[in-house]
């Protein structure tokens, strides 16, 4: 599978936001992920549509929305509008989560299910039918910056054995020096924060630095 490399905005510099997605794009990012908190399902409160709105307004990738809100079938259609491509909602957060993902399809969206470091696999299982993506949680969610937890690689080889080819996003901690195990475990999708837009030579040279490692792997 094609390996593809979600900066998230919430590491960005939000003086330059619309600069800094401009920059992941002109550097090989392949999609913009927007980590939405609302300080009840995490601690944080990050921001809202408004942001989404604005990411529409710089860059033609695809925006996928992580929702880590309670209640989130109240902000899909605020979502949708707003120019989301994909929104994502947490397992745990949701009574109804067949449901908010049928929602999430009828405004012609692509639907995810993330699941939290402590959430078995087994939750996503009777509602694979109707998943676009799967965040798999590789920190416990609220804030960049975080460490990778490596005890979550069994579920994400379980849930990769489960889900097909269906994309599976990791989430958190990715950098060089941890894409390498979560891509021999199933994941696809590298949503990275910090190692991005914290990269020390710039956000080209944050996005280079794991895909220059994915190469090493593949020439090796
Ligand atoms: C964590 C968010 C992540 C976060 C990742 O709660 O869902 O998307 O931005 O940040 P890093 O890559 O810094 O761990
Ligand atoms: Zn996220």
């Amino acid at each position: 599978m094609k390996i593809k490399i979600a900066p998230s905005i919430l590491a960005a510099d939000f003086t330059r936001l619309g600069e800094q997605i401009r920059e992941a794009e002109a550097n090989g990012a392949d999609l913009i992920h927007i980590d939405v908190m609302d300080g009840r399902f995490v601690p944080n409160i990050s921001f809202g549509h408004l942001i989404v709105e604005a990411a529409r307004r710089v860059t033609q990738l695809p925006l996928d929305v992580h929702l880590m809100i309670v209640e989130p079938e109240h902000h899909i259609e605020v979502m949708a509008n707003a120019g989301a491509n994909a929104i994502s909602v947490h397992v745990e957060a949701c009574s109804h989560l067949h449901r908010i993902l049928q929602q999430i399809k009828q405004h012609g969206l692509k639907a995810g299910a993330a699941v939290n470091p402590h959430t078995p696999a087994v939750m996503i299982q009777e509602v694979l039918p109707l998943l676009d993506e799967i965040i798999v949680m590789t920190v416990n969610p609220g804030a960049g910056g975080q460490d990778f937890l490596p005890e979550v690689m069994p579920k994400l080889r379980q849930i990769r054995r489960m889900a097909g080819s269906i994309d599976i996003l990791v989430d958190g901690g990715i950098d060089a020096d941890t894409i390498g195990i979560v891509v021999e475990n199933g994941a696809n999708v590298m949503v990275a924060g910090s190692s991005v837009f914290g990269a020390n030579g710039g956000i080209g040279a944050g996005i280079r630095a794991m895909r220059g490692v994915l190469e090493n792997k593949s020439a090796g």
